[in-house]
């Protein structure tokens, strides 16, 4: 075979999809790609595949991909418009309150075994880095007991209103949807919530919330393997989990319990971020000095056959950002280094959504 994934995936993302003006593989709309040395099949998924919009993009894709594989190689396109991501994932009874249309492409979840490592810091300045990439971006706070979203966004206090098919409207800051469980709980009251009211919940707040038309809908989880991370896998159909962790051994170890409990529900596991892996002094910036040990995250992802998408350096400005309500990827210093992440992400999420079936929400009867 004289070419391969890598080769299909480059000549695909010259092919944008006419609505949004954005390349077809980096909005996850090529599925089921499966290839021999001389057969080539895959999954286009539009909006509407009968317009004529979906013939241009069709021949497009065969075009494409025929100026590096030959034209000995037979192509296959199959045009689809089932939803995909949250569009399908929801529970069936909270389906029929979506607007007609609505697609959520990709659902990750951020998650983390431990508490205080940095998911809500990962997953806030992803999603922003997002937004500067060009995507339409949510971002859901689903940790009814420590919501950090409105601190964060600065948006304390804060009520989103409700519309007239009385769903939530989420709030936009720095270009990104927000919600959180923290616009809609006192934290007082929530302290006092019992697991299954949580799940209940988490449930409603998820089917209820008018997202419209999004690339990535980010979900920043509590931390743990509890009931509230199995309500998530039940409720949506996540494109894939992001795995949080330091570089401390118990808190590898945490991870590790974190991507097996994702493995076992059957979603796949994008990657780790290893979050205050070093710290540079600012008088000193070629230096980087491990604290918390050096290489452990690379090597659990080495072991666990996952990518390791970025390492993150401990710093002042970041926590002293996030506190402000001002997180670093808004700015432009802190840009770059979470760019690079969110193009490592999205890379990782084109190859799964072409090589994997969408993730199948499980039923899970708990006790
Ligand atoms: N790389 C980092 N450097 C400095 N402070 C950080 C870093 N990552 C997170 N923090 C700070 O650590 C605290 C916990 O982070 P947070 O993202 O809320 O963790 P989690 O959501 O996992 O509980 C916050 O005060 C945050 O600002
Ligand atoms: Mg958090």
């Amino acid at each position: 075979m004289n070419f391969d994934l890598n080769h299909i995936i480059e000549s695909l993302s010259h092919v944008v999809e006419p609505d949004s003006g954005k390349d077809i593989v980096r909005l996850g709309l090529i599925r089921n790609l499966q290839f021999t040395d001389d057969r080539i099949r895959y999954t286009i998924f539009l909006k509407d595949p009968l317009s004529p919009f979906a013939y241009l993009v069709e021949e497009q894709s065969i075009s494409a991909i025929r100026e590096v594989v030959g034209d000995k190689v037979s192509i296959q396109v199959e045009m689809d418009n089932e939803m995909i991501g949250l569009g399908e994932g929801l529970v069936s009874d909270q389906a029929g309150k979506k607007a007609p249309g609505d697609r959520v492409l990709n659902t990750i979840a951020v998650a983390s075994g431990k508490g205080g490592v940095g998911k809500s810091t990962v997953a806030v300045n992803l999603a922003i880095a997002l937004v500067r990439e060009g995507y339409d971006v949510g971002l859901v706070d689903v940790d009814i007991y420590g919501p950090s979203i409105p601190t964060m966004f600065d948006l304390e206090g804060t009520r989103p209103k409700i519309n007239e098919s009385r769903q939530i409207i989420p709030i936009v800051k720095f270009g990104v949807k927000v919600m959180s469980m923290g616009f809609l709980v006192e934290q007082d009251q929530a302290v006092i919530w019992r697991g299954p009211m949580v799940s209940g919940a988490t449930k409603q707040f998820l089917g209820e919330t008018d997202w419209g038309d999004l690339d990535y809908l980010i979900l920043d989880l509590p931390p743990g393997t509890g009931d509230i991370q199995l309500t998530i896998v039940q409720t949506v159909s996540l494109t894939g989990a992001i795995v949080v962790s330091t570089p401390q051994k118990v808190a590898l170890a945490d991870a590790r319990k974190g991507v097996a409990m994702f493995e076992q529900v059957g979603v796949p596991v994008l990657g780790l971020v290893e979050n205050m892996a070093y710290f540079t002094p600012p008088d000193l910036p070629d230096r980087k000095y491990y604290l918390f040990g050096q290489g452990g995250a690379r090597d659990l992802a080495r072991k666990l056959d996952i990518p390791l998408l970025a390492e993150l350096p401990l710093d002042e400005a970041l926590r002293i950002s996030c506190d402000a309500g001002y997180p670093l990827a808004a700015t432009d210093e802190g840009y770059p280094l979470f760019q690079e992440m969110a193009r490592t992400v999205v890379h990782h999420v084109v190859v799964r959504n072409i090589t994997k079936p969408d993730t199948e929400r499980i039923e899970i009867t708990t006790r």
